[in-house]
């Protein structure tokens, strides 16, 4: 049985009033939430040490929205694995396309990321998805594919089914563009065939496979409601109290 997750990724906004103001709201709003369905809030690293204190009081889990492979070491500016770990982070976003596309991150550095998250026992989030040029030349499902292979590489079975896949669409990121509730489903059905592929169908049932990208109140019913959707990564709206509730009482 797979437990929905709604998690949102504030990226960089929020000052850390901001930040301690938002997390007040949903925990005082946080005996509505639909019971059936984790919640996650990955926030800016400045925000993590305050945040972690005040979700102690709470059942809503913290992530962060990177962090680099290595435990320790000289990589100016970088976070490390033990550091989020020592703090109580229990999940990490891992591989965002904003990070792809801005700051070099590779399907290479993505793989020893993950394998660090797993060691570390920190729940990978692992961001996926084409960009709009690829699906216009159908070669979305090959992207998509391809990043999950690479992703995974030398990870077993029973490590890989911890990690959080999160297929977003990077045409529908930020853009108040969706994609179709088919349209994310036929991808969430086809990841779930790609990992039966590399690994066998028991670890495909099992996966957890998010969507994100436009995700907001008014459609979150129906993008959750899919077969072979078990959540949401969801920005923009993640920043309103009252819109993130909205999303994880998706289905009330
Ligand atoms: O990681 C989630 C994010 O990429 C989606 O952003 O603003 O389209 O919900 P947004």
């Amino acid at each position: 049985m797979r437990i929905p997750l709604i998690a949102g990724n504030w990226k960089m906004n929020n000052n850390i009033h901001e930040s301690i103001s938002l997390v007040n709201n949903l925990i005082q709003l946080s005996n509505d939430f639909n019971n059936n369905v984790e919640v996650l809030v990955c926030v800016p690293f400045t925000a993590l040490y305050s945040i972690r204190k005040l979700l102690n009081s709470s059942n809503i889990k913290l992530g962060a929205q990177n962090m680099h492979y290595d435990e320790k070491g000289a990589y100016t500016g970088e976070i490390s694995p033990l550091m989020l770990k020592e703090i109580g982070v229990e999940y990490v976003i891992v591989g965002h396309s904003e990070r792809r596309q801005y700051f070099n991150e590779t399907d290479e550095s993505v793989n020893k990321k993950l394998k660090s998250s797993i060691n570390f026992a920190i729940k990978p989030i692992l961001c996926i998805g084409e960009t709009l040029e690829q699906r216009e030349r159908k070669i979305e499902k090959i992207t998509v594919e391809n990043q999950i292979i690479n992703a995974f590489k030398d990870i077993k079975a029973e490590d890989a089914v911890k990690v959080v896949i999160a297929y977003e669409p990077i045409w529908a990121i930020g853009t108040g563009k969706t994609a179709t509730s088919e349209e994310a489903n036929e991808m969430s059905s086809f990841i779930r065939n790609v990992f039966k592929e590399l690994y066998n169908e028991e670890l495909a049932k099992q996966v957890i496979v998010l969507y994100g990208g436009s995700v907001k109140g008014e459609n979150a019913s129906e993008l959750m409601n899919q077969t072979d959707i078990d959540g949401a990564l969801v920005g923009g709206a993640s920043l309103s109290a009252e819109e993130f509730i909205r999303i994880i009482n998706f289905n009330q």
